[in-house]
């Protein structure tokens, strides 16, 4: 299965991914947690994304492009993938599109900015693998320390309060058209299906929302081939 996970920065789309990609055993393909990682390496693409993501703007849509049209032609894809914070433009979109990409649902999780905003600066992650916690929400079992690991846990550069804002202000403005754009595609007859789901309450909650809608979808695909 092919699934986009939409949603503002903090709105829990890395949390869910993290249980989908287990769920449906797909990759998760996360190109903040990629970007992070060419950043932490010094890669050539991560000295040009390295200052434009600690001040909360977006990487250029062709390095983006690039990044994703090779992961996506790695082995582990072949069964489908699970793309977290990608596309975030309309062009990124566009061009998914036009590369033929069928994506086989969407999924938004909806949360409103003043939630995000206190969500954030208790967010704690694990750097090498992206994991993430919360301190109040979803503690590590041990302060500070991640569970499969043992490693320290550390607040992203752009989790202050000030770059969080610029961040939603930018999620309005360049990637909630994204709603439009794909409840447009899902129309009836597509094979592409829009799921919403309130992304406030317990993340058991919001994952038992998430694994319903695609139990419902793997039956409409399986019909589909009837
Ligand atoms: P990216 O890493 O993608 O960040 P983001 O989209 O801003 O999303 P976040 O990772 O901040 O939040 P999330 O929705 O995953 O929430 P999480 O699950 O962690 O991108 C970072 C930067 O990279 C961008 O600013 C940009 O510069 C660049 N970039 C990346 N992709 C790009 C692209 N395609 N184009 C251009 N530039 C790109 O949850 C947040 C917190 O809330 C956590 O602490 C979590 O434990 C907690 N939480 C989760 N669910 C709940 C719940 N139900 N109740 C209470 N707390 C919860």
């Amino acid at each position: 299965m092919k699934i986009i996970l939409l949603g503002a920065p903090g709105a829990g789309k890395g949390t869910q991914a993290h249980f989908i990609s287990k769920y449906l055993e797909i990759p998760q393909i996360s190109t903040g947690d990629m970007l992070r990682s060419a950043v932490a390496n010094k890669t050539e693409l991560g000295l040009k994304a390295k200052d434009l993501m600690e001040k909360g703007d977006l990487v250029p849509d062709e390095l983006i492009l690039d990044l994703v049209k090779d992961r996506i032609k790695e082995k582990d894809c072949v069964n489908g993938y699970l793309f977290d914070g990608f596309p975030r433009t309309l062009d990124q979109a566009n061009s998914l599109k036009e590369k033929g990409v069928e994506i086989d649902c969407v999924i938004e999780i909806i949360v409103n900015d003043e939630e995000i905003i206190q969500r954030m600066s208790g967010r704690r992650v694990h750097s090498a693998s992206g994991r993430t916690y919360h301190i109040k929400h979803n503690p590590p079992k041990q302060e500070n320390i991640d569970d499969e690991t043992g490693e320290p846990l550390i607040q992203r550069p752009d989790d202050n309060e000030e770059t969080v804002k610029k961040r939603l202000g930018i999620y309005h403005e360049q990637t909630y058209p994204l709603v439009d754009f794909y409840k447009t595609i899902s129309k009836p007859g597509s094979l592409t299906t829009y799921v919403e789901i309130n992304g406030i309450g317990s993340i058991d909650d919001i994952q038992s929302q998430i694994s319903e809608n695609i139990e419902k979808i793997k039956q409409l695909l399986v019909l589909s081939t009837l």
